[in-house]
């Protein structure tokens, strides 16, 4: 009997592996498939922009083919720059964007981690190259046409070992041996990986786009690691900032407040993002709890009218504080909220049931979360970088944000990083903002409605107030 190819080639990958690990080579094959060596980085700030959320074994894509594959299928990305059209941003000398974590299991693999969310960049002159500022919140990131792009070159009768082999032997010097192992396993396997995780996925195909700097971050969790009936529902979020957490101690976590402990949203983010109940990376997320703590937002790059911060901060104190102060009686709980009620949708009690039973009798066991009905209201500290505002990233700036909602823009462009010091968030018209993601508020979840405070200053005031939040 004539064995089909795909199983063919199956035997011959199984038959190799077998040699690898038993065989003649059995310390190679042990190394070139299974030794772990995960990068420890000295700095806090290195370990969250690089460091292993746990991701890898799952859903870890083989380097040499992920640094190969905007190249190959580059008539699948958005625009020229290969991963930096999704939204992603390298740093000089570094093999790897941003958020992106290069760890050895046998071969070197790349997953992503926090900091592919939770980096922000801004520009204050086009030509500039961004400053990046790990923990603030990314407005550039495209994380579903990321996915989307993997699945769709996955899905292309080119994903071949035949015609990916020759360009990553381009980057990469490969031994005999490792050669075999690409081109019998790790390329077939990758390729079933990142198909079966389209599948998982497919829910996405239904929701409103995400676009730059959202998504949807709680069906993922119900679907795939809780288990939980795929219902329908779509929340997409606004990237949240990840800096100055020890002043944040005693708030609400998440968009709706969700969970109630910083060290349960540190642990779930992993999950949430790849990591398994074995790959769990303890120690790595305690650093990352120790950075977030730590780090603070960068200061307003431009000057600063003294003399109108002092007439714009009893402003602040009259109109904002006791919900955005810290200390402020309302600051970081949750409030009944006039603003999109969408993202409340995809959080259920049986999510939050579900969610504290997952790690019982675990070290890590996950105990705090719940179900509310509103939004928590945010301290403001580094608001002016926090843009496009609210929890849909629905207001592009904080001038439009005390603008009537009937002012407020309805379609704009997301994901371009260049600083609109003139209305306090990023530039979202012309020709270099229409390279990112269109925002429309007439989209269901996408409303720019609500959040009156402020609304009625006037002029006069509402430029002080804004001159004052650039102080926070
Ligand atoms: C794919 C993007 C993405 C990745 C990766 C990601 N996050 Fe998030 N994170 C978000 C978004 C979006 C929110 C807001 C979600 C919501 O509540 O609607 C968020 C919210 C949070 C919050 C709540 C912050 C607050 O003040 O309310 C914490 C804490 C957090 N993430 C930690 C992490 C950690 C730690 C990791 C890595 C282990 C991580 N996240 C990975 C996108 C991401
Ligand atoms: C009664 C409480 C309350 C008052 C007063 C209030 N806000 Fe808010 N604010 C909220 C809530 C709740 C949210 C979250 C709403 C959402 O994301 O949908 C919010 C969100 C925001 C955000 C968006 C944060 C982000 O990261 O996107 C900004 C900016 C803001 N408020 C500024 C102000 C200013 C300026 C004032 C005073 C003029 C003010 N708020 C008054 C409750 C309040």
């Amino acid at each position: 009997m004539e064995l089909a190819p795909v199983w063919r080639n199956r035997l011959i990958a199984l038959a190799l592996a077998a040699v690898l690990l038993l065989g003649f080579g059995g310390y190679q094959g042990y190394n070139l498939l299974l030794r772990r060596d995960f990068v420890n980085y000295t700095s806090l700030a290195d370990q969250f922009k690089y460091g292993s959320i746990g991701n890898e074994d799952d859903e870890g894509i083989p380097y040499w083919l992920w640094l190969v594959l905007p190249r190959v299928f580059s008539d699948k990305l958005p625009g020229a720059g290969g991963y930096a059209s999704l939204g992603m941003t390298w740093e000089p000398g570094h093999e790897v964007p941003v958020g992106i974590s290069k760890q050895t299991i046998g071969f070197p693999r790349v997953g992503i981690n926090c900091a592919i969310c939770h980096t922000a960049t801004f520009r204050t002159t086009p030509d500039q190259p961004p400053v990046i500022v790990p923990g603030g919140p990314s407005s550039k990131l495209d994380s579903l046409a990321y996915l989307r792009f993997l699945w769709s070159a996955a899905a292309d009768e080119r994903f071949t070992a035949d015609y990916l082999m020759p360009s990553m032997e381009y980057v990469h010097k490969f031994g005999w041996l490792e050669k075999q192992l690409y081109r019998y396993l790790v390329i077939p396997l990758t390729r079933d990986k990142i198909l079966k995780q389209a599948q998982e996925f497919a829910w996405t195909a239904q929701q409103p786009i995400w676009g730059a700097g959202r998504i949807d971050p709680m069906n993922r969790i119900k679907f795939k690691v809780l288990g939980l009936p795929i219902d329908h529902t779509a929340g997409n979020s606004d990237m949240t900032p990840l800096w100055n957490m020890q002043q944040h101690k005693g708030f609400a976590y998440h968009w709706d407040g969700l969970q109630t402990s910083l060290h349960e949203a540190v642990i779930s983010g992993a999950f949430g993002n790849g990591a398994t109940k074995k790959s769990l990376p303890l120690a790595n997320l305690a650093k990352i709890e120790e950075f977030i703590d730590q780090v603070q937002p960068p200061a307003y790059p431009a000057a600063i009218d003294r003399t109108l911060v002092t007439k714009g901060e009893p402003i602040f104190q009259a109109n904002c504080a006791t919900c955005h102060a810290f200390g402020g009686a309302q600051t970081g709980q949750v409030l009944n909220s006039d603003t999109d009620p969408q993202r409340l949708t995809v959080w259920s009690q049986a999510a939050a049931d579900a969610y504290n039973a997952f790690g019982n009798s675990e070290t890590w066991d996950l105990q705090k979360f719940r179900k509310t009905a509103g939004y928590v209201s945010p301290s403001l500290d580094g608001i002016w970088l926090r843009a496009p505002y609210l929890h849909n990233g629905s207001v592009p700036t904080l001038t439009d944000l005390l603008a009537k909602p009937i002012n407020r823009p309805t379609t704009f462009y997301r994901g371009y990083d260049l600083y609109d010091a003139d209305r306090l968030g990023f530039v979202t018209t012309g020709a270099a903002a229409k390279k990112g993601t269109p925002y429309d508020t007439k989209i269901s979840g996408n409303s720019n409605q609500g959040h009156l405070y402020g609304t009625d200053l006037s002029p006069d005031q509402k430029q002080a107030l804004l001159e004052y939040l650039k102080t926070l």
